[in-house]
């Protein structure tokens, strides 16, 4: 690790307390000067840091740029095994992170961007990806399962980022079925896991396993066409300056714990109790097209047990379902 990195990481630990050079140089084994040095390339790179004589160096905590270094800090148990690399700008991190999956990047591998200029959602839609107001991540698995048995990356991945928000910042949301994270009525998450299969063994080479989360709302508002669906956790209100690292530590930490037993559906008792579609009238749309019905519950394959207005019972195990405005009976 090099001394930048060290240093951020002290001074990460350390948030909002002032650090002496003369400490920070000790603990690293470094001279003074390649504190300052290291120091200097920080806050060239925008990150806050004050300096006060006979104080030393002190990480504001309004300090709000996402790092290896501050994401790191929030893994805990399964997530500690993750390879953190934070960028700028990419295209997806999902693209970024099958083109390393084809390269041989190992299980584990995270990329998490600031801004996406080619965001991915489901049904080849775009996920509105602007910069400092959203998180984008994507994770590199390579399953020892059948194809079938990983669909349940995505459930637990909702599960897991319901959970991790609310560890993170305290703040409820609940899952709309598929894996939608909804939170005071909109859509402030969306997560697209893309597989590559193996023909021979039926298992997948690799997924990669994406999650876009709208922290607070971009400058100006969310693009017309989407501002009666997506919302954000903090809407106009400020946050803190780590919160988007929190909660990207916490949401990797637990969705890694329900990874490692995937097949025990641990998750699903919290998928059921966090669902918002449960008891409601909702629209839901397939391929030969779309009807009012109640959603009674989610089994434990993940499918929606759905009534019609006859009082058939139908399984959806894919097509979309709606929300009614007003919501109404048959
Ligand atoms: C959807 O709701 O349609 C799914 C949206 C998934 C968005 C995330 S953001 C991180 C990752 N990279 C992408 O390009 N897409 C996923």
């Amino acid at each position: 690790m090099d001394v930048k990195s060290q240093v951020l990481r002290l001074l990460e630990e350390n948030r909002g307390q002032y650090f002496s050079g003369n400490r920070i140089a000790k603990e690293l084994y470094v001279s003074r000067n390649s504190v300052w040095k290291a120091v200097r390339s920080l806050r060239k790179d925008g990150h806050r840091i004050e300096a006060a004589t006979n104080k030393g160096y002190c990480l504001l905590e309004e300090d709000a740029i996402l790092s290896k270094e501050s994401i790191e800090k929030y893994l805990t148990g399964d997530g500690r095994s993750l390879q953190i690399h934070v960028r700028g700008k990419v295209t997806s991190t999902n693209t970024v992170l099958k083109q390393m999956a084809e390269e041989g990047a190992p299980e584990g591998a995270v990329i998490a961007a600031d801004r996406q200029s080619m965001g991915k959602g489901r049904s080849g839609r775009q996920f509105y990806s602007p910069s400092d107001t959203g998180i984008y991540f994507s994770i590199l698995l390579r399953p020892k399962m059948t194809a079938e048995e990983s669909l349940f990356i995505t459930t637990a991945a909702a599960v897991a980022t319901s959970e991790g928000i609310e560890k993170a910042t305290g703040i409820k949301t609940g899952i709309k079925w598929v894996n939608d994270v909804f939170c005071r009525g909109k859509k402030i998450c969306g997560i697209l896991t893309e597989a590559s299969v193996d023909f021979e063994t039926g298992g997948l080479t690799y997924a990669v396993l994406g999650i876009g989360i709208n922290v607070t709302d971009p400058v100006g508002g969310f693009p017309k066409e989407i501002r009666d669906v997506a919302g954000s956790l903090y809407g106009t209100d400020p946050c803190d300056g780590s919160a988007r690292s929190r909660i990207v530590g916490e949401v990797l930490s637990i969705f890694m714990g329900y990874y490692r037993h995937l097949a025990k559906k641990t998750f699903m008792k919290t998928y059921r109790e966090r669902s918002i579609v449960i008891g409601r009238m909702v629209e839901a749309s397939g391929t030969t097209g779309s009807l009012p019905v109640k959603a009674l519950d989610i089994d434990d394959d993940g499918a929606l047990i759905v009534e019609t207005k006859e009082g058939e019972k139908i399984r959806m195990n894919a097509g979309e379902i709606r929300i009614r405005p007003f919501e109404g009976s048959f």
